[in-house]
């Protein structure tokens, strides 16, 4: 009976997937035509990515949940780790981090033990990379990856002398002007913590993270935007709040956005849009893109299909409000990730469903681009597919190349390779239509800058073009995020203040750009420098922001 009925669902979806393939297909255009390339970069990681983040020496942090039995790579030196509370391999001799080098396409395995499962992470400001709780025995660690050189041997930290004040298990991390970092939430955690705390510092009640739970507790991986003035736009399930993390108050409650749950486990995503010197950095957006139906994680048969919308606010507004726009097809797991161009790419995720083990289907193959500058209705454009499924636990990172790293993907509680959505192993880069050859004329190459913006200062980059510049070169900052669940934690685009292009002759020009005007707008850390013609990104120079 009960698989009778189960299979007349699955056959009911496959009709359902089979209109929306064919919306997908045949709307924009026959694949292929669209814009955008894919390549494979690695067919083994080793791991599936669950988290993922982009370090300042050009390294890429590969990290997973420990406790998913045997990985695809061997620790080094012959390390295992022995965890008799382990679920299912309490010897294991195998990795569940990694450090992928997109310059040589290698792949080193990391030492990390306590479990990372749905822990979150941030880079503070000297490039290390913070990274904070999870599951079991890592629901409290505070873990550091120290970036080095591409040729080094570093590896995670795992803090023994310190702790976060509570169990942290799907929490947001962003770091602040004051270089500490706040930790948002968790799973029954309705509180917020700095770390380091200052001393007799404790964990902050947070009603907002109460009032937003429910059944599905649709208010994990809360989104967290750092805004120009200095305070936190936090948004979970439906709703969100303009917070002042100094004096601990809720300055503003924004409207409740329309449509489902958008965070943890209904899969939308955020984005704060880029941060514009054309405003004087005084004017924050935020676009959230789709999710699931509430009841599409407590009724997985029902295969409820994703949302099609997103909604855009200025939260800098005195009377903001939604203002809603429909994507061309539904998308849950959806990575929101904001390219040099300063569009939005929403890339991996699925067409119904929510998160969860198995609780998701219909792959979205093809990337959409959100044109934030472009009138509405025309601002979405579909792009290239891959092959590869990208759901669950999967991630997207920008690169410093301009490309898009895709990794892992894992529907299942332990890694699975055969049957629906195996387990995924393999990296792929997708390309957006920027790095194509023809545009290669307009593609500015950076061969000076300096190693420090210090904020509020101008400073001076010298680049090259292949041909004679007919326009501004905008110099845009990017951090990296730590990208987990469809989220990237501590993502933003800084649009600075440039000057014309001064010619230096042989198609060598010099830009004055101003830095970021203070920590709100950027807090001090690493980011990559792109130069921009056209929509044309040079490759990003690393540089550190300091105050
Ligand atoms: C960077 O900052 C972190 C966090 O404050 C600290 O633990 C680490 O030692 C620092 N690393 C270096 C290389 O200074």
């Amino acid at each position: 009976m009960q698989i009778v009925k189960l299979g007349t669902m699955r056959h009911r979806s496959r009709e359902l997937l089979t209109i929306y393939i064919a919306f997908v297909f045949l709307a924009p255009g026959i694949p292929g035509q669209l814009p955008g390339s894919w390549e494979l970069l690695v067919p083994n990681a080793g791991i599936a990515s669950m988290h993922t983040a982009v370090t300042y020496q050009g390294t890429v942090i590969l990290l997973d949940r420990t406790d998913v039995g045997v990985s695809k790579i061997e620790l080094a030196n012959g390390v295992c780790r022995d965890n008799p509370e382990d679920k299912i391999l309490t010897h294991d001799c195998t990795a569940h981090s990694v450090l992928y080098d997109p310059a040589t396409n290698t792949i080193r395995p990391l030492t990390i033990f306590t479990d990372t499962w749905c822990s979150s992470g941030a880079f503070v400001t000297n490039g290390t990379m913070m990274q904070t709780g999870g599951d079991l025995d890592g629901i409290r660690k505070i873990r550091y990856f120290v970036p080095c050189p591409t040729d080094g041997t570093c590896d995670w930290v795992e803090a023994t002398d310190q702790a976060l004040q509570a169990d942290r298990w799907y929490s947001t991390n962003q770091l602040l002007p004051d270089g500490r970092v706040i930790v948002v939430g968790g799973r029954n955690e309705f509180t917020v913590e700095f770390v380091p705390a200052a001393p007799g510092e404790n964990k902050i009640w947070m009603p907002f993270l109460k009032e937003t739970t429910n059944m599905e507790m649709d208010n994990l991986y809360p989104y967290v935007h750092l805004l120009p003035d200095g305070n936190l736009f936090i948004f979970a399930n439906r709703d969100s709040i303009l917070y002042d993390y100094k004096e601990n108050a809720v300055l503003r409650k924004y409207p409740t956005i329309p449509g489902g749950p958008r965070n943890y486990p209904s899969a939308g995503s955020s984005v704060l849009l880029p941060l514009t010197a054309d405003t004087g950095f005084s004017t924050a957006e935020v676009l959230i893109c789709g999710g699931a139906q509430y009841g599409a994680f407590l009724n997985p048969p029902a295969q409820l299909p994703a949302s099609d919308t997103c909604g855009r606010m200025t939260v800098t507004d005195t009377s903001p409000v939604w203002n809603m726009e429909t994507m061309p097809f539904p998308r849950n797991m959806g990575d929101m990730i904001l390219l040099p161009s300063r569009d939005v790419l929403i890339i991996n995720g699925a067409q119904a469903g929510s998160q969860g083990f198995g609780l998701a289907w219909f792959p979205c193959f093809n990337p959409l681009l959100y044109q934030p500058k472009v009138i509405q209705g025309l601002r979405f454009m579909v792009l290239s597919p891959t092959t590869v499924a990208r759901m669950y636990h999967s991630t997207a990172n920008l690169l410093p190349d301009g490309r898009i790293l895709l990794a892992g993907s894992n529907s299942h509680y332990f890694y699975t390779f055969d049957g629906d959505f195996p387990t995924e192993l393999r990296l792929e880069a997708f390309s957006p239509e920027y790095l194509s050859p023809d545009l290669a004329s307009l593609r500015p190459t950076i061969i000076g800058t300096p190693v420090f913006l210090f904020h509020n200062l101008d400073f001076t980059v010298t680049i090259t073009s292949p041909s004679p510049l007919t326009d501004i070169v905008e110099l845009n900052l990017i951090s990296a995020p730590f990208t987990t669940h469809s989220y990237a934690q501590g993502q933003r685009l800084l649009q600075l203040s440039v000057l014309n292009p001064v010619p230096l002759g042989d198609n060598s020009y010099s830009i004055t750009g101003s830095a970021p005007p203070n920590g709100n707008v950027a807090p001090a850390g690493y980011y990559m420098l792109f130069a921009v013609n056209q929509g044309v990104p040079s490759i990003a120079v690393w540089v550190q922001v300091r105050s």
